[in-house]
């Protein structure tokens, strides 16, 4: 048996989607110019696929804080949190996330990736129940097949079903860990957070949500769904990610317990893998002081979603359920999906493919993410670009046949 024979399937697939010309999980940026724009394939393509929600790659004082601090501390750490790698700049960075938050812990990582892995994995251990949304990211996915915990999926944003699992449960021994996200990252749907909130209350479970798409995006002052939900008290652990809205690198979790240091010794993903790089650090801390002082950045991503969201329902497109800074369009399958999104590139524009087994259902999509600021004019062309394919590929009905059933 060969290395590779247990992923025939995958192989497969992978085969199939090459036959297009382009490898659409190896696409190169040759030049990125701008939050929304970057040289690919030789042309100047539209970025409408990149979860740089607030546009703050290219933020001036960001820049300037991360090239200052490369300047003042080097290039990186060489080192892990509980070794070398404890830099006044984490801490500060720690205690800067927390008051975000109103909560009285933060620690960061490496990744939002490693943040989920390792936090999730150690809050429920032996002895205790994990309980996941059908449609969870693949970080938390990951963390189940490292706990000890007994795993329960309930389905996608339904607390009912998440209320039949607890009720199932009975009195058996053991913590009950409920995960939930902000927005999903295939569709852009938000989470029904009250109505969990309150299951989990009910039958004393933990909440912790990952708000790695919703930061910036939702809440008064930028805080995620917890804050639009006005559950940020009741949700005991907070996720989220440096590598969206506050465009760098990094994760974080925050939170109100009193032993919450211990996971400083305990979640591995921590501890054995070297902490972010000044650079990363300095502009991350930035971000968030422009996050806090630029709500009109949140105001602008909302104007953009509904453009494109409104503009592509319009014209027939099949959309996941509610406006979000992702916007999912569902295809019939994934060949349609792979050629489609070739299309949208030889066109000029960049947006996400994601297909099985990456996706919930096993459904096809194209994933587009906005940017705060993308201009009207770059998403409006997107629709008509988006709507001339979707005649060309059959998945819209014909001009002339819409024109005929509309009279
Ligand atoms: C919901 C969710 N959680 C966590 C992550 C991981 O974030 P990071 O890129 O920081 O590893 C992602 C990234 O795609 C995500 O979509």
């Amino acid at each position: 048996m060969g290395l590779f024979d247990r992923h025939a399937g995958l192989l497969e697939a992978y085969r199939d989607v090459r036959t297009t010309g382009y490898d659409p999980f190896q696409i190169r940026m040759e030049r990125v110019l701008s939050p929304t724009k970057a040289i690919i394939n030789g042309r100047e393509t539209l970025l409408v696929g990149t979860n740089n929600y607030f546009g703050l790659t290219f933020d001036p004082s960001c820049m300037e804080a991360a090239i200052e601090a490369i300047r003042a501390e080097g290039t990186g750490t060489t080192g892990s949190r509980i070794a070398n790698g404890s830099y006044s700049e984490h801490v500060a960075l720690e205690k800067e996330i927390a008051e975000f938050y109103g909560k009285k812990h933060c620690m960061v990582f490496t990744t939002g990736y490693q943040a989920n892995l390792g936090v999730i994995a150690t809050l429920a251990g032996q002895g205790d129940f994990l309980l996941i949304d059908a449609d969870s990211h693949a970080s938390i996915y990951d963390a189940c097949k490292m706990t000890q915990a007994e795993v329960v999926r309930f389905k996608h944003n339904d607390p009912t079903s998440l209320e039949a699992r607890l009720r199932r449960l009975g009195d058996k021994p053991g913590n009950r860990v409920v995960v939930l996200e902000g927005i999903y990252s295939m569709l852009g749907d938000s989470a029904p957070l009250r109505e969990f909130v309150d299951v989990c209350k009910k039958y004393g479970a933990y909440v912790l949500i990952d708000e790695a798409h919703s930061l910036g995006a939702l809440g008064e002052h930028g805080r995620g769904l917890c804050e639009k939900a006005g559950v940020l008290d009741d949700c005991h652990f907070i996720v989220g990610t440096f590598s969206k809205t506050l465009g760098a690198i990094g994760g974080y979790c925050v939170s109100d317990d009193p032993d919450f240091d211990i996971l400083r010794v305990t979640v591995r993903s921590y501890m054995f893998t070297a902490s972010l790089p000044p650079s990363i650090v300095a502009s991350v801390r930035q971000a968030l002081r422009v996050v806090k002082a630029r709500p009109e950045l949140r105001t602008q991503l909302w104007d953009n979603v509904a453009t494109l969201y409104d503009g592509l329902k319009a014209q027939g497109f099949t959309l996941g359920p509610e406006h979000g800074p992702v916007v999912g369009v569902h295809l019939p399958d994934r060949m349609t999906a792979i050629g489609f999104w070739r299309a949208m590139l030889d066109a000029g524009i960049y947006v996400n493919v994601a297909v099985p087994p990456a996706t919930p259902n096993g459904v096809s999509l194209l994933r587009c993410s906005l940017c705060a600021v993308h201009t009207k004019e770059q998403l409006d062309h997107m629709v008509e670009v988006m709507t001339g394919i979707g005649r060309q590929f059959g998945v819209l009905p014909d001009k002339q046949l819409r024109a005929a059933g509309a009279r």
